[in-house]
C-alpha cells in the first residue's frame, strides 16, 4: 500500500448504524443544499459556523444513533470535522470532478471518509489516462477515497443514494501515526479491494477543478436560511 497514491480502501472499523434510513428517504430533497458542481444534494450533519468549532446541525437531531456512533467510533479516529450525507437521486450522475482546490491538489493527501448508507459502492469510478477504474462492489464497510483524483458517480440503483461523508478540514495526514496504523490494519484485511493510482491522471484533469472553489461560503449561505 502507498498512502500517497491510495484511491480506495475499505476500513477495518465498526460500520455506522442505518436505522434512520426511513427518515432520510422521506426528506424532501428539493429543500436540501443543492451542490451545483457535483450535481447532488447534501444533508449537513456537522458544521463549524466558527472555524474549528464543530457542532451538530438541526438536521442531525433525528439521528441519535448516528451521533452516538460518531462520538464513539469516528471522532476518536479522525477528530471532528464537517459531516454531511451526500444525497444523489436514482439515476442521477455526479459528473467528473475533483474534491479540492488547485492549490491543495499538490500539497495534501485529500483523503475522504465515506460510507454508503444506501446504494451501490461500485457506482463510483476513478478516471485515468488508461480509462475509467470502477470501485469494487464491497465489502460493506466505511472507506477512504482520494478526493483529489478525478472521479464520477452514477446512481444506478432505483433508490436515492445516501453516502455519509466526513469532509474538510479533515483530509488525512501521513504524519498521523494512528491514521497510518488504521490504514495498514485495514489494508491487511481488505487488500483485495484496495485501489491504488498505478496510472497517470487523465489528460484533461485540469479542466475538472471547480472554478472559484468556495464550498464554505455556499454552505454558510444555505445553513442560514
Ligand atoms: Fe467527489
Amino acid at each position: 500500500m502507498n498512502i500517497e497514491s491510495l484511491l480506495y480502501l475499505p476500513l477495518d472499523i465498526e460500520n455506522p448504524p442505518t436505522d434512520y434510513l426511513d427518515h432520510l428517504n422521506n426528506l424532501n430533497i428539493e429543500k436540501l443544499y443543492d451542490d451545483k458542481y457535483r450535481h447532488c444534494y447534501h444533508v449537513p450533519i456537522m458544521y463549524d459556523f466558527k472555524p474549528g468549532n464543530f457542532a451538530w446541525t438541526p438536521y442531525a437531531l433525528p439521528y441519535p444513533s448516528l451521533r452516538e456512533w460518531a462520538e464513539d467510533v469516528l471522532f476518536p479516529l479522525f477528530g471532528r470535522s464537517r459531516i454531511m450525507i451526500i444525497t444523489t437521486p436514482a439515476g442521477a450522475t455526479n459528473p467528473p470532478h475533483i474534491d479540492c482546490s488547485r492549490e491543495k491538489f499538490e500539497t495534501s493527501l485529500q483523503h475522504k471518509f465515506r460510507y454508503v448508507l444506501q446504494g451501490n459502492i461500485d457506482d463510483l469510478y476513478f478516471m485515468s489516462n488508461r480509462g475509467d477504474v470502477q470501485t469494487p462492489a464491497g465489502p460493506d464497510k466505511p472507506f477512504i477515497m482520494s478526493g483529489k483524483w478525478p472521479h464520477y458517480m452514477t446512481n444506478t440503483s432505483n433508490d436515492t443514494k445516501f453516502t455519509l461523508a466526513l469532509g474538510a478540514p479533515w483530509d488525512g495526514d501521513v504524519n498521523d501515526a494512528s491514521y497510518v496504523e488504521l490504514l495498514s490494519r485495514s489494508y491487511n484485511k481488505h487488500k483485495n479491494d484496495y485501489l491504488q493510482a498505478d496510472f497517470e491522471l487523465p489528460e484533461n484533469y485540469g479542466d475538472l477543478f471547480e472554478d472559484n472553489y468556495d464550498f464554505r461560503q455556499r454552505a454558510k449561505k444555505f445553513l442560514k436560511h
